[in-house]
């Protein structure tokens, strides 16, 4: 079949559906220039795994070293801007007022896009909050507010003394229970689930296009590659997303029911 003809068949499933939601992953942001942990680090990075970077042991032991890969990874994605596929998504709005968008991604992409629901699992990079949450969970620390040597030091909760810490979810950590049980929810009411450049490979996120097949809803995706989730979408729109989500958007135009 065509790719037109998927982005058509695409197009009416979401036409006819009621309950919308998005999943998405770090290829969403890829065409925004945001590297994805496997090619993030080069110069002085190069020598760390950065899957051995971001758990709590690693910051445990050295949460200096673990706070200045997190600034480096902050440099490198200021500068990014959403991208058509951000926007395609935001645009959907229009159709699905409050659109709930579930995301692994780190960045703040989708809401400069304009997307006004996000569901966050893995925490937010520029936000960050003391490493005990001595004031309660979390505990959010504003570090413009505080004063460090950057070069020796890092900063620290003003509050207990504690190690501020990026307010993101590492390995082995758990997720924000509350965004996670909103996910399942939703995924399991969701007549289709539109999945985004994520590799499903990494849990609890890629059990959602499973809850929701298992509810009896539909799993379109959009990814370059064969993911953990191909086997169960029954759309798969192969290719990059900022060029297919704009399409399928521009698609419901025209598209008939399904
Ligand atoms: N459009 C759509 N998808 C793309 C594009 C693109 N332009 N470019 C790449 N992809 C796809 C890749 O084929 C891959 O399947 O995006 C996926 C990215 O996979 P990962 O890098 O594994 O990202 P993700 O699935 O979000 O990873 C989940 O793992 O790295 C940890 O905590 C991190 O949140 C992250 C989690």
């Amino acid at each position: 079949m065509s790719i037109e003809q998927r982005i058509e068949n695409a197009a009416a499933l979401i036409k006819a559906c009621q309950r919308m939601v998005v999943l998405t992953g770090a290829g969403v942001s890829k065409e925004s220039g945001v590297p994805t942990f496997r090619d993030a680090l080069d110069g002085l990075w190069a020598q760390y795994d950065p899957q051995r970077l971001a758990t709590p042991q690693a910051f445990a032991a050295n949460p200096k070293l673990v706070w200045d890969f997190y600034e480096y990874r902050r440099e490198i994605m200021r500068p990014a801007q959403p991208n058509p596929a951000h926007r395609a998504l935001a645009a959907l709005e229009t159709r699905f007022p409050g659109l709930p968008i579930i995301t692994q991604n780190v960045d703040d992409l989708h809401e400069q896009a304009g997307s006004t629901n996000i569901i966050r699992l893995h925490g937010k990079i520029n936000a960050n909050r003391c490493s005990k949450n001595c004031q309660g969970s979390p505990t959010p620390i504003d570090v413009t507010t505080l004063e460090w040597d950057h070069a020796h030091d890092m900063p620290h909760c003003p509050y207990c003394g504690h190690p501020v810490r990026p307010d993101v979810v590492w390995f082995g950590e758990m997720l924000p229970l509350d965004q996670l049980d909103e996910a399942k929810s939703l995924s399991a009411r969701a007549d289709v689930m539109l999945v985004v450049g994520t590799s499903g490979v990494v849990v609890p996120a890629s059990d959602l296009p499973h809850i929701t097949k298992r509810a009896g809803g539909k799993v379109i995706e959009i990814n370059p590659s064969e993911s953990g989730i191909t086997p169960v979408a029954d759309i798969w729109l192969q290719g990059a997303a900022g060029d297919l989500l704009p399409r399928v958007v521009a698609a419901l135009d025209t598209a008939q029911d399904a």
